[in-house]
Order: structure tokens, then C-alpha cells, then sequence
């Protein structure tokens, strides 16, 4: 098999693996064919060695229960195979009976308990861990970059667990290599639990019939190993793999009891966002920061990087149940939908009930009561996401190969901080973008989203798809200590990385 550049694959993973042929070119954005690293060509890299197969067992993720109070990580850098893919150069996060070199263990806290964590670097490069949507004191955010853990160090930090259930993440936080060193694995699922949540009766049994899954996009070269190298177009429009991956595995089964099953998606990619199509009946119970008041059903769902949904599936009636899930670049705006490109729909995950497996749990009509008085915002502030800046980007000039993006004219810079907020306060953020839809993400806060158009826009949230302009009714959770900000910036890691990025303080 001829070794082609890597960056021109485009059919790869989903047709080596029988399914259909990608039609759209990846990365063909504006202006395409001018600038290298432009992710196009024709019918190269095919190759049947080391790929993925679908229909392996489901493997669950190690769960690390951290309800005691402690908990100990260790990012390590190691090696994966992807299915029977070669080895690739993977990272993950360690828990001291659970080695994990792609990936991280799912964190169990508990609403009303503070957890001590410790966190030590064994990988050469610079790592952090950031606990994407546990509202906790800025030292301990781990977002800053405060909190970056050198080589060989390591990094403590007091989590007090104050709100309610919820699937929540954790992942690496470095300015400038969040994108790829996410990709590489640093990313973990957090849940919250809390008494509430447990006397609803929903199905709760991890790998039973409640199941994580961490997605995440990957492109595979002719040698089966998965690549992350984008060029210059895919920094700015979107990279994006041609399978997507639960918890490392293409397309697993898993035998379910014939009942309710749980599935928590969170979307881990740098900048795909997910299309999850159910074939049964399902319901939307959670979205980023816990449940919904009330079970919506759904046939699908839209997840942009750093969201996520819990998802129950009725497997009572069906026998099998198999979601199927798309990888497509944010689009948006001018940029259109279809220019973008993406992969091909395929199974996400294949369920099947077995009638000898115990069906526990239900889906109660009401799941929380809380109804937030978020009609009078404090005050109004604005964020405009910008990644074609023109005139700027010129007056920048370009960072090493990469652009130059900003919000409000500002490229990411450590020793700004753009403002403070009042501790408590309800604000609306306001926040634009002129070209492609971009999802916006801040730290220590939650959110709605004023206009919402899909049943996983409502309910609180801590990352809104931003496409032209949209109002989040802000509530901050969380304060700053010791001057050290929380962020706020865009989930496509590149676009964080590239500058989209700024940071607030709380009085
Ligand atoms: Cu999921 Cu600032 O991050
Ligand atoms: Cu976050
Ligand atoms: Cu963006």
C-alpha cells in the first residue's frame, strides 16, 4: 500500500470498515487549494491494514469512586490500539488500580462532599486537569494556567461538590496544546450524584444498564494508526475524523436487560460535532449540567464539543437497539452546512436485550423542580467570537503556521483578565460570531440559553452552540481565589489554542 501524505486521506477509516464511501472532501473550506495542509485529494490512504471492527464486546470504563473524600491521578503517555489498529502514541489518565494509556476513569463525587484530589504528571509534556462543568474555586478549576503541571510534578486540589447530579468531564487544559494532547485521550467523565437524583428510580447500575461514552472522532493513516495533524484550513474550519469512537472502541456491543438503559454522551472531540440517531424509543433526560425538568423524547441528538446528554433508551419492547452517530465540522453562517464535510453515519454503540438480565429502574414523568428566576440579568456584557479576523490577523501576523483568533478583537494573552463579575450575579452574555457556528464554554457558572432550538438547548448548560447571536442568562456558581481567573473560551480546542480565549474574574 502506498504511504500517501497523511494529511490527504480522505476516505480511510469509514470505508476500510464496509461503509459507505465519504462523498464530501474533508477541509475543503473558503479559498481551498491555496494553502497546504488542506485535508483534500482524491481516493488515497485505503488501505485494509489495522483498523477498527465493529461488534467487539463493549468494554465499560474503570470507575474510580471518589465519594470517600480522596482521589488520585497520574497522566502518562503510552500507546493504543484503536480495534486492531497499529499502536498509536496515546495519553490517559491513571488511577492507582486502574492503568489507562487512552482515556481516564470515570470519577464518581457526591453532591455535599468535598474531595481532595491530587494529580501528578508522568508524561513529558506539560498536562492539566480542568473538571469541565464542576463549578469549584478558581485554584482548583484547573483551567488556569495557574495549573499547569510540569513534567514529573504534581498538583493538588480541594473540590467541594455543591450542585446538583450531573455528567460532567475532565480533561487537559494547556494553552496551545489542549487540541492535541485532548485528542491524544487526557479526558476522563466525572458524575455527580446526589439524593435526589437516586430517588427518581432511573436506571443508575454502571456497565449495566448506565453506560459512559466518551466520543471522540478519529482519522486513521494506511499504517491503521490514528492521525491528528491538521493543516492550516482545518484549524480554522473543523477537523474531523472519519469514525467516531465510544470510549476508544468502534461501534462495541453490549447485552442490556430488557428495560431502560442510561447512556451519558459527551462529546470529547477537538472539533466535531456528534449527531447521535436513535432506532427506538428514547428520551433526553440531562444535558451538560444535569436533568431536564421533565423526559423529552427524542430521535437524535446534536452534541458540539464539550457537551453533553443522558439519554434513556427503552429496551423493554425492541430486542436491539443500535444509535448511529455522524462526525461533521460546526458549520454555520456563510460557511454552509455541506462544505465542511465529515464522516459517515455509522453504529455508535450496539445494544442488545437479553430477557435473562434484570430490568431495574424507570423514567419518571417529573426529574427536577427547580424553576430559576432568570428574568432580571444584572447587566449585559458582549463576546464576539473571531476567527477571520482580516485586518487584524495582518496587523498580528500569524503564530508560527497557525492563525491568530480572539473574542472582542483580544487574543488569548495570561496576564489579561477582560472582567470581573459579582459573585452570585445573574448577567446576560450576549455573544456573536460573524462567520461559522462556534461553541462557547466558561468556567465556573451555568447557563441558559435564552432562545433554545433543540430539547438539548435547554435546561442548564455550560457550552451553547453560538451561530450569529445568542443570549445566555448567566449564573455564576463559583468564585476566584488568590487572583487566579476562571476562562471562557471557544470548544474547538484549535480555535481555544489558536487564541479564542479570554478570562474573568469574580468580586
Ligand atoms: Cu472543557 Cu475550558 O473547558
Ligand atoms: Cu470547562
Ligand atoms: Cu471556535
Amino acid at each position: 500500500m502506498l504511504r500517501t501524505n497523511r494529511r490527504k486521506i480522505v476516505t480511510g477509516g469509514a470505508a476500510i470498515l464496509g461503509l459507505a464511501t465519504p462523498t464530501l472532501l474533508r477541509g475543503q473550506g473558503m479559498g481551498g487549494g491555496m494553502m497546504d495542509g488542506m485535508g483534500h485529494g482524491g481516493m488515497t490512504g485505503r488501505s485494509t491494514v489495522g483498523t477498527p471492527e465493529p461488534g467487539a464486546p463493549f468494554r465499560p470504563l474503570p470507575e474510580l469512586d471518589a465519594r470517600g473524600g480522596t482521589l488520585n491521578l497520574s497522566a502518562g503517555a503510552g500507546t493504543t490500539r484503536f480495534g486492531a489498529g497499529a499502536p498509536t502514541a496515546t495519553m490517559g489518565y491513571s488511577a492507582p488500580d486502574a492503568a489507562m494509556s487512552y482515556l481516564g476513569p470515570t470519577l464518581r463525587m457526591r453532591r455535599g462532599t468535598t474531595v481532595a484530589a491530587r494529580v501528578a504528571n508522568a508524561t513529558p509534556v506539560p498536562v492539566s486537569v480542568h473538571w469541565h462543568g464542576l463549578n469549584v474555586p478558581s485554584p482548583s478549576d484547573g483551567g488556569a494556567p495557574q495549573s499547569v503541571i510540569a513534567p514529573g510534578a504534581a498538583w493538588d486540589a480541594t473540590l467541594p461538590v455543591a450542585q446538583p447530579a450531573a455528567t460532567l468531564w475532565y480533561h487537559t487544559h494547556v494553552h496551545g496544546r489542549t487540541a492535541p494532547d485532548l485528542w491524544a485521550g487526557l479526558a476522563g467523565a466525572l458524575i455527580v450524584d446526589d439524593d435526589a437524583t437516586d430517588a427518581l428510580g432511573l436506571p443508575s447500575t454502571p456497565g449495566v444498564d448506565d453506560f459512559v461514552l466518551i466520543l471522540q472522532d478519529k482519522r486513521f493513516g494506511s499504517d491503521g494508526a490514528a492521525i491528528y495533524d491538521p493543516g492550516l484550513m482545518e484549524i480554522m474550519h473543523g477537523y474531523v475524523g472519519d469514525v467516531v469512537l465510544a470510549n476508544g472502541q468502534f461501534a462495541p456491543e453490549a447485552a442490556v436487560p430488557a428495560g431502560p438503559v442510561r447512556l451519558r454522551l459527551i462529546n470529547a472531540s477537538t472539533s466535531a460535532q456528534h449527531a447521535i440517531a436513535f432506532d427506538r424509543a428514547a428520551v433526553l433526560i440531562g444535558v451538560d449540567q444535569g436533568l431536564l425538568p421533565a423526559p423529552v423524547e427524542v430521535g437524535s441528538v446534536t452534541l458540539a464539543p464539550g457537551e453533553r446528554a443522558e439519554v434513556v433508551i427503552d429496551m423493554g419492547a425492541c430486542g436491539a437497539a443500535t444509535p448511529r452517530v455522524t462526525a461533521r465540522a460546526m458549520a454555520g453562517g456563510m460557511m454552509g452546512g455541506g462544505m465542511a464535510g465529515g464522516s459517515a453515519s455509522h453504529a455508535l454503540m450496539t445494544l442488545r436485550a437479553d430477557p435473562a438480565r434484570p430490568a431495574r429502574g424507570a423514567v419518571p414523568a417529573r426529574l427536577t423542580s427547580e424553576e430559576p428566576d432568570l428574568s432580571a440579568p444584572d447587566v449585559t456584557r458582549r463576546f464576539a467570537l473571531q476567527e477571520n479576523m482580516g485586518p487584524l490577523q495582518m496587523a498580528r501576523g500569524m503564530v508560527g503556521r497557525g492563525p491568530v483568533m480572539a473574542i472582542n478583537g483580544e487574543p488569548f494573552d495570561a496576564g489579561r483578565v477582560d472582567f470581573t463579575a459579582p459573585r452570585g450575579a445573574v448577567e446576560r452574555w450576549r455573544v456573536t460570531t460573524d462567520s461559522m457556528a462556534h461553541p462557547f464554554h466558561a468556567h465556573g457558572l451555568k447557563f441558559r440559553i435564552a432562545d433554545p432550538r433543540r430539547p438539548e438547548e435547554t435546561g442548564w448548560k455550560d457550552v451553547a452552540v453560538i451561530d450569529g447571536t445568542r443570549d445566555l442568562l448567566v449564573q455564576i456558581e463559583a468564585t476566584t481565589e488568590r487572583g487566579v481567573p476562571f476562562m471562557f473560551h471557544c470548544h474547538i480546542l484549535e480555535h481555544e489554542d489558536a487564541g479564542m480565549m479570554g478570562q474573568f474574574l469574580t468580586a
